[in-house]
């Protein structure tokens, strides 16, 4: 048996983790910016780059010491390239190859989000492909039709901002911490999801993509015309009956807009599974529906445990098993990409919507 270990730093999260080649998560160590960027309610990349740098080295020797493994037992290292904060991930890449040349061991490159995408299967190995997977973050929603671990193309994108931010967003106006997403999630069953109507979004000529700033406009909107005055009260359990209204309506929105674009893409598409991954995939509300999605058509759906949604290094390491064997290690110039692109879904097999 050989293990991996796997670096993650695209974002705010430094994560170090240690995998069996048959895809066993022994340890994933996560040691979370949140405190640093809370006060300027999102990410401040030049702090994020100098906190990897200070909690990389003692995350892998965690990895390592909850793996009850010692560096010599490893067989590979698997970084995350990107896309990302390219000072971020210069800090996890550069760590990840001068560990894996000293120990003289191969280094994989990964991409975050094929990351994201694959990472259902760490803990549902059996889920069939193709897969219609949805990665959505802070920094992503994407559709992806995957045939198989290394055959993924894209679907649908978002135009404007990822679902999570528009989420952030829509906390940060009403005065909540950050990240807000965590947040609405717990506030949102407090509220009536009906009482403010938001209109989906729509998109011309068959597009599957999404769009969230009219969603975030219309929040925006509602608060002013009615010259609602977000509470300034610390206690998230004292909120007006409004706020909890508003945040229920808006989560429903948000779900409701993946899930309708993910329902289509499915009859269009005719995947066998559903599956998906990234920090949103942890809302309550998204995984239960998403649920009753893969019900209503017959098709099995999964997502990771909470941990293994957010940014980690186990999925890294997991995404870096697939080509282990059948790709060349990464070269010493190899260099980080701050953004990425995928082939995208013929038209022809998505003639219309
Ligand atoms: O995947 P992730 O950790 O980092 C990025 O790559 O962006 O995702 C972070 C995003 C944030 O927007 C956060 O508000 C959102 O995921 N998030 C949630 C929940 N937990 C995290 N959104 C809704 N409900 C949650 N429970
Ligand atoms: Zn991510």
């Amino acid at each position: 048996m050989s293990l991996i270990l796997g670096i993650e730093t695209s974002c705010d999260d430094t994560s170090a983790a240690v995998l069996t080649d048959d895809g066993r998560v022994l340890s994933s160590v996560v040691s979370s910016q949140l405190e640093v960027h809370a006060p300027y309610g999102g990410v401040v990349p030049e702090l994020a780059s100098r906190h990897h740098l200070e909690n990389l080295p003692e995350a892998v020797r965690a990895a390592l010491a909850e793996a009850g493994v010692e560096q010599g037992d490893l067989s590979a290292v698997a970084a995350t390239a990107g896309p990302g904060l390219l000072g971020s991930l210069l800090v996890g890449l550069s760590y990840a190859k001068a560990l894996a040349w000293g120990l003289g061991l191969p280094l994989f490159t990964v991409n975050h989000v094929e990351a994201h995408l694959r990472s259902p299967w760490i803990e549902h190995p059996a889920l069939p492909y193709p897969s219609l997977s949805l990665a959505v973050s802070g920094g992503h929603s994407h559709l992806f039709f995957c045939g198989s671990p290394r055959q993924i193309r894209l679907v649908a994108g978002t135009r404007d901002d990822a679902a999570g931010e528009a989420l952030d967003k829509l906390a940060k106006h009403l005065h909540l911490p950050y990240p807000g997403g965590p947040v609405l999630d717990r506030l949102a069953p407090r509220g009536n999801p009906k009482a403010v109507t938001f209109s989906l979004p729509k998109m011309g000529a068959g597009s599957l993509d999404y769009s969230f700033s009219g969603l975030k406009t219309a929040a925006l909107h509602h608060l002013r015309t009615r010259a609602l005055i977000p509470s300034a009260v610390g206690d998230l359990d004292q909120l007006p009956a409004w706020e909890y209204d508003l945040i229920a309506s808006f989560q429903k929105r948000v779900v409701d807009h993946l899930l309708q674009r993910m329902k289509q893409a499915a009859f269009l598409l005719k995947p066998r599974s559903l599956t998906m991954a990234g920090g949103v995939a942890c809302n309550s509300l998204l995984r239960t529906r998403l649920l009753s999605l893969g019900e209503e058509l017959g098709l099995p759906a999964a997502f990771p445990s909470p941990d293994l949604c957010t940014d980690n290094a186990a999925m890294v390491a997991f995404r870096a098993l697939d080509f282990l064997r059948s790709r060349e290690a990464a070269p010493p110039e190899v260099d980080a990409f701050p953004t990425a692109h995928w082939q995208s879904v013929e038209r022809a097999e998505r003639p219309s919507c």
